[in-house]
This record gives structure tokens, C-alpha cells and sequence, in this order.
């Protein structure tokens, strides 16, 4: 099998990668259709994907079996600020791949986000659930999932959110080189979410590319918590307990100038995955202790 993983410099791209190479994740061991795979890993210097008739030719000339997309336009307020740049790459980019991968038959794997719904919910999202993106970044996206259904019929398309991967930039990161400067911080107490570590979002990945199982998945980290309750759990297995402060979201959105609204209730359900390949998504609060332990800075 020949795989082709666009956006590989970050940090899903890496944690696919890495378990391809080694045969396993950080919950056990994949497919063994998978080994021994044959990894094209490559990023924006390689290949840029807004670029349609370089996207398409390089997909004949190498003909992968499986793309998974991880290139995107992942800074939120970035692309509030520049819509032309995020429909380009995450919409139009993504046009671009599932027209290449339909014409050598491949099968294609979209990442998506939790950002393609309203974000006011009161019971984590499903898969069937109406979407209602309300920033740029969220509406961009929703049209890639819509493109790479529309081009490609073997398409998955995988939600996720709050990722962090150890390779790249991420809010786990960020609130440990905080911690490490200032020694304290606010963080806001009433936007909840699914923290996701990425390795475990690969896991899932390369279970479903195995299948026929098209669709719509969600895949995010077991549990639910609110910003805070993620930079309070870092900074106590970081050696910072108690330094996290919890703030309101508008507090914090006048004091910092935040434009791009965010979801105050984002929480998905891995309910497609439960029924098809299973799902092993780990709590939260599981994966990042792990995490904590592994990550270099
Ligand atoms: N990060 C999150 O919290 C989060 C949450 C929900 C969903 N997601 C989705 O999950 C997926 C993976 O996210 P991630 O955090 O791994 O992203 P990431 O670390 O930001 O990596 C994205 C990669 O795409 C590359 N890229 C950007 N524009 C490109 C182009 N025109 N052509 C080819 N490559 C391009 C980037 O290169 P440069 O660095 O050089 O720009 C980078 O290497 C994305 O689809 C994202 O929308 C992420």
C-alpha cells in the first residue's frame, strides 16, 4: 500500500509518521495491512496544494492508494484575518486532492474540525448533526468536507479538535513555556471542548483507511473539559499546580482583543467510529498525562 500524507511537517503529519514507521501508537499496534507500507511524506515546500494541475499531476505520477490531508490553514485568528488564504488552502486545496485522488481511485482521508458547528450546543455534536460554522476558519473547512465528499466518493472525513501533537506549536505547549516565564496565567473557564492528542487521532486514522467505511467521523479525546480545567491539568503534571487562574471569555477577548469567535459548547461524540472500527479514543486527562511525560520542552 502507498501512502500519501500531505501537511506532513505538522503535528498530525508527524504522529502518522511515526506509528507507520514503528508499526504502533501510544494504544497498541495497527492494521497489519499497514505494515511495511510504502510513506510519501510531504509537505508545502514539496507540494503546495492550492496549486490545482501540480496537485492533480503529482497524485498520477505517484499514484497513492490512501491521501490523508494534513495540510490546512490551522491558525483560526490567522484566517479570520485572511479569508482568501484559508478557502484557498482549506477548501480549494482540498478540491485539489480529491480530484487527484479520484482519478487514480485512491481513497482520501480529510481532517476537519469542530469549528463547522455553531458551538452552542448542549450534548456532544454527532456525526448527522447540522453544521453551522460561525468563523472563517470553521466555514472554510466545512467547504473542503464538502468538496472532498463531492470529488471523491472514497472519502473520510475525520473531526477533530484541541489537538496537540509533540511535534509543532500547541495550547499544551504554549501553557508550559507561560508557566515557565511568568509563572501564572488566566484561562478561560466556559468554552468546553475535547482536548485531543494527536497520536491518538493517528491511531484511528490509519484503523479506517483499511476499510470501506466512507463517511463522516468524529475523533476526539474521551471526557470533556473547559480551557481551564486542560491548563490546570497541564500545569499540575508540569510541576505548576495551582498557577492556572480561571476568566470569563469575554473578560479575556477585551483584555487580549481576540477577533474570531469561538465555540462556547464544542464537545463531539466518536459515535461513526464506535460503530464501525471502534473507538479507543483515550480520556483526555489519560492521554495528556502520557504526553506530559514524553514531550521534549
Ligand atoms: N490544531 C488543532 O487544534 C486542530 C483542531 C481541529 C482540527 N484540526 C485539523 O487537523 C488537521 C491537522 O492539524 P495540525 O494541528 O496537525 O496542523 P499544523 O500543525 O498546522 O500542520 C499543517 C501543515 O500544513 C502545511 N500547509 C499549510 N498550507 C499548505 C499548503 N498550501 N500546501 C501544503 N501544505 C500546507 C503547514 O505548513 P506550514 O507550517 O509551512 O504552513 C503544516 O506543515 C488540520 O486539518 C486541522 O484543520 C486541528
Amino acid at each position: 500500500m502507498k501512502i500519501l500524507i500531505t501537511g506532513s511537517g505538522g503535528q498530525l503529519g508527524n504522529e502518522l509518521i511515526s506509528i507507520l514507521k514503528t508499526g504502533k501508537s501510544e494504544i497498541g499496534e495497527i492494521d497489519k495491512s499497514l505494515l511495511g507500507a510504502e510513506v510519501l511524506a510531504i509537505d508545502v515546500d514539496t507540494l503546495d496544494i492550492t496549486k490545482q494541475d501540480e496537485t492533480v499531476s503529482f497524485i498520477k505520477e505517484n499514484r497513492p492508494d490512501v491521501i490523508i490531508n494534513c495540510a490546512a490553514a490551522t491558525n483560526v485568528d490567522g484566517c479570520e484575518s485572511n479569508s482568501d488564504l484559508a478557502f484557498k488552502v482549506n477548501a480549494e486545496g482540498v478540491k485539489n486532492l480529491a480530484i487527484g485522488a479520484k482519478s487514480v481511485g485512491a481513497k482520501l482521508v480529510q481532517v476537519s474540525t469542530d469549528y463547522v458547528f455553531s458551538g452552542e450546543g448542549d450534548r456532544p455534536y454527532l456525526e448527522t448533526d447540522p453544521i453551522n460554522p460561525q468563523s472563517v476558519y470553521g466555514r472554510s473547512k466545512a467547504k473542503g468536507e464538502e468538496y472532498a465528499t463531492k470529488e471523491n466518493d472514497k472519502t473520510f472525513i475525520v473531526r477533530t479538535a484541541w489537538l496537540y501533537g509533540y511535534i509543532g506549536k500547541n495550547f499544551v505547549k504554549t501553557v508550559r513555556r507561560v508557566l515557565r516565564e511568568k509563572g501564572g496565567m488566566s484561562v478561560v473557564n466556559d468554552q468546553i471542548g475535547n482536548p485531543t492528542n494527536a497520536n491518538d487521532l493517528a491511531h484511528h486514522i490509519l484503523k479506517l483507511i483499511p476499510t470501506k467505511e466512507y463517511g463522516i467521523y468524529h475523533c476526539t479525546g474521551e471526557g470533556e473539559c473547559s480551557w481551564y480545567d486542560f491548563a490546570a491539568k497541564i500545569a499540575e503534571l508540569s510541576g505548576f499546580k495551582g498557577a492556572v487562574k480561571p476568566c470569563t471569555t469575554s473578560w479575556y477577548n477585551t483584555t487580549y482583543n481576540v477577533p474570531t469567535k469561538r465555540p462556547s459548547y464544542s464537545s463531539l461524540e466518536n459515535a461513526h467510529l464506535k460503530e464501525t472500527v471502534g473507538n479507543e479514543m483515550r480520556n483526555w486527562e489519560e492521554a495528556i498525562e502520557e504526553y506530559i511525560k514524553n514531550v521534549k520542552d
